[in-house]
């Protein structure tokens, strides 16, 4: 089989690289080794700056999420008896909005399936081959077993942290820098109506936790907990009381329902560089992990794809490899912005236990909250920076 990209990975990074490019009539396949049904309930993150909206609304997957997607002009930063809004608008002049992963994925495979195009679900022994060729290859397994070979232009490693494309990369060439957190999330999804209108992120003595949503009526929740915690140990009645008692304010309540999904998730901060060798390209979490607390994961991955795109597009459609030259670059640069931006928001806001370091997360708080400046810096990140 022959095609111009030979995707790895189904996830956002990989699924909006396909549709992007077929708009721009190159023709991709997306090789995946989950099933369909997997990719879809993988339940990650929840908030799409304004770049990505508008970037799915190019890529012609906009409908249902400017539909059932909700707006969110600020957050709520919460210490113990003071719960206060950033208005982004007023600060930087946008918004985000609240859509989760799963919609959007949903969105990009049903697009690609309609459109006629390839992905391979369930694939397995996904090998990367002569990739400082110019006629690279991908082999795998099919999902009915049989052995096949991918031939491409260049291969798109979209395949996250554990998938095989990074470890292409000669290890004299690459670099890498990572920070593990001493603590994890213990995340929720509830068949409840939020009960917030925008998110609350809230710093407490006994650990962080996040009020979050994915429609007006599913709840999506957060706690800090010990990274080596068992899920077992937390009762549904443990949870919402925790999650009540961190997230209390006034007479405020948090109303509860049914839960639906419970993970934990370790928190760290990981960059590889270069993000290309030869004609393999990374993007997404295959180059890059960031903790949750900044919502950057979903929207870097997104970040790097739009260059990405613009690359491969030069390269295939006008044999110019300026764009492709400088990819690793530019998306480097967005990178360490958000590496940054997500390594302060989970350094202010999760508790350590050290009352000197308490002290000083409150007194950034009071600072973000109350200065101008510093409120502006935090919404610009966090609404996400230009593109370019
Ligand atoms: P992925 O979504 O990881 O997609 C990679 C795809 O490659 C997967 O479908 C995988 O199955 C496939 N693959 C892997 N190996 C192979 C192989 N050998 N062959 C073929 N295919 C392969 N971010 C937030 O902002 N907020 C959150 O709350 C949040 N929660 C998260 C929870 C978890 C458990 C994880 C892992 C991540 C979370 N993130 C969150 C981060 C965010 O979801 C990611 O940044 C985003 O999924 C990155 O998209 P991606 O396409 O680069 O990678
Ligand atoms: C989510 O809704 O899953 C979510 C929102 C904001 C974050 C992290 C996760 O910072």
């Amino acid at each position: 089989m022959r095609t111009q990209v030979g995707i790895i990975g189904a996830g956002p990074a990989g699924l909006l690289l396909a549709q992007l490019l077929a708009v721009r009539g190159i023709d991709s396949v997306v090789l995946e080794n989950r099933s369909r049904d997997y990719v879809q309930a993988r339940i990650r993150a929840g908030i799409l700056e304004q770049g990505t909206v508008d970037l799915l609304t190019e890529a012609g997957v906009g409908e249902r999420l400017h539909r059932e997607g909700l707006r969110h002009d600020g957050i709520y930063l919460q210490r113990p008896g003071h719960r206060e809004h950033l208005d982004f608008p007023g600060l930087c002049g946008r918004s985000v909005w609240a859509y989760g992963q799963t919609q959007v994925v949903k969105d990009l495979i049903d697009a690609r399936l309609a459109a006629g195009q390839r992905i391979e679900f369930e694939i397995s022994d996904t090998t990367l081959h002569d990739l400082d060729t110019d006629r690279p290859r991908v082999t795998y397994t099919d999902r009915a077993g049989f052995p096949q070979v991918l031939e491409c232009d260049v291969v798109a490693g979209c395949d996250g942290y554990h998938g095989p494309s990074r470890r292409m990369l000669p290890p004299d060439l690459q670099q890498t820098w990572a920070r593990d957190y001493p603590f994890a999330w213990l995340g929720i999804l509830a068949d409840v109506a939020p009960s917030t209108d925008e998110l609350i992120y809230a710093w407490h003595p006994d650990g962080f936790a996040l009020h979050s949503m994915r429609s007006p009526s599913v709840s999506r929740l957060y706690l800090q907990v010990d990274p080596h915690e068992s899920l077992e140990s937390w009762s549904d009645d443990r949870i919402w009381s925790e999650l009540s008692h961190r997230l209390a304010f006034e007479d405020w309540q948090l109303q509860t329902g049914p839960i639906t999904e419970r993970s934990i998730t370790p928190m760290r901060s990981f960059v590889s560089a270069p993000m290309r060798h030869g004609r393999l390209f990374l993007a997404g979490d295959a180059a890059h992990i960031v903790p949750p607390t900044g919502a950057k994961g979903l929207n870097l991955a997104v970040a790097d794809v739009a260059l990405l795109c613009e690359a491969l597009a030069a390269l295939l459609l006008h044999r110019r490899s300026e764009l492709a030259d400088a990819y690793s670059d530019a998306a480097l640069r967005r990178v360490w912005r958000a590496t940054h931006f997500s390594w302060w928001m989970t350094s202010m806001l999760h508790s350590t236990g050290d009352p000197f370091e308490s002290q000083l997360q409150l007194s950034q708080l009071r600072y973000v909250t109350s200065s101008p400046a510093a409120a502006q810096s935090l919404a610009e990140n966090y609404t996400g920076m230009p593109l370019h």
